[in-house]
């Protein structure tokens, strides 16, 4: 049976714990000049209906690193741009691919893309998720910290995809979460709740607040995202720049944290607005390597949805 990442929830506990010892693992072996060409003769297709420097290079390069083949398909370039439905596309890709990566608005056109489609669908963000993205956030602080038992992680700013993703994933992975966003810009309620749900079995603290100075305090990892999403750039721009003032991520707020916090962002930034540039740049910030291990976890995903013994691969 195929499978598919559309959403963090996908996974379990277990299943992330391998992705990272094969990140881990990959990218030793990349440092070492060890050959893993383990999907050589398979074929990735990439479509992309928004823009994308990290996301887009990291799987091409990954694909390529593990000995398969990336198309890059602009979305605009397809008959789907055209009218050609969803389910219609889901059959030719199978047809031709071995698995997708798709980036679009909406996470409801992924979903019926995954059930039609007998590939492997991966989801590279959607208005309401960022699946891969959290997954190296969680695995960079695994690797800088050793684990993540007891992380405390505060995401200050837009309840979007990626504070929707980081609700799944802190949930999933038995963490501490603290989400501060102003009124009217908080996470998918619906996810909120099952986020809340899951963290009753795994021993998770999931919490929702205004306030970014609470929502710091005692943490371990300050994460932010930009306040203007793709998408959100014609019609909303200013209401949010009014919105978001008071939850930068700056040297003010930055205080209020342990003097080793960790600051992350998934990038691409807004210095002065999101957060400052003494932040992303300063001493604590950790984005260039959480940035390029965006490449590790995906190669780890790529196997363990890509090749149907990848855990006798890598045991
Ligand atoms: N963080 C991230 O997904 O970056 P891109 O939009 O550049 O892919
Ligand atoms: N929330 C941002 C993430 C970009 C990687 C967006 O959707 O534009």
């Amino acid at each position: 049976m195929k499978r598919d990442l559309l959403r963090v929830a996908d996974l379990n506990r277990t299943d992330i714990e391998w992705l990272f010892k094969v990140a881990a693992r990959l990218k030793k072996e990349r440092i070492e000049g060890v050959s893993h060409r383990h999907l050589e003769g398979k074929t990735l297709g990439m479509v992309f209906h928004k823009s994308s420097t990290r996301t887009r290079i990291s799987f091409e390069v990954g694909m390529v690193q593990l000995g398969g083949h990336p198309i890059f398909l602009e979305g605009k370039r397809l008959q789907m741009s055209r009218g050609e439905t969803v389910a219609d596309t889901a059959r030719i890709f199978s047809r031709y691919l071995d698995a997708l990566v798709i980036r679009t608005y909406s996470q409801a056109e992924v979903d019926e893309l995954a059930s039609v489609a007998t590939i492997p669908v991966i989801n590279a963000l959607t208005d309401m998720f960022h699946p891969c993205q959290i997954l190296a956030d969680l695995f960079t602080i695994a690797e800088k910290r050793g684990s993540l038992d007891g992380v405390r992680v505060a995401y200050v700013g837009d309840g979007n995809n990626v504070a929707n993703s980081w609700l799944l994933g802190a949930s999933i992975m038995g963490m501490s979460l603290c989400v501060a966003t102003p009124k009217g810009y908080e996470p998918d309620s619906e996810v909120t709740a099952s986020a809340m749900k899951i963290a009753e079995k795994s021993g998770a603290k999931i919490a929702t607040m205004t306030d970014p100075v609470e929502a710091v305090r005692g943490a371990d990892v300050i994460y932010t995202d930009t306040w203007i999403s793709m998408g959100q750039e014609d019609d909303q721009a200013d209401e949010r720049l009014v919105a978001f003032e008071d939850y930068r991520v700056d040297e003010k707020l930055l205080s209020k944290a342990k003097s080793d916090v960790m600051v992350m962002h998934c990038l691409p930034a807004h210095r002065g607005e999101e957060i400052s540039a003494e932040a992303l740049d300063g001493p604590n910030s950790i984005v260039w390597d959480e940035a390029e291990n965006r490449l590790h976890i995906q190669k780890a995903i790529l196997l363990m949805l890509m090749r149907g013994d990848a855990k006798t691969l890598y045991p």
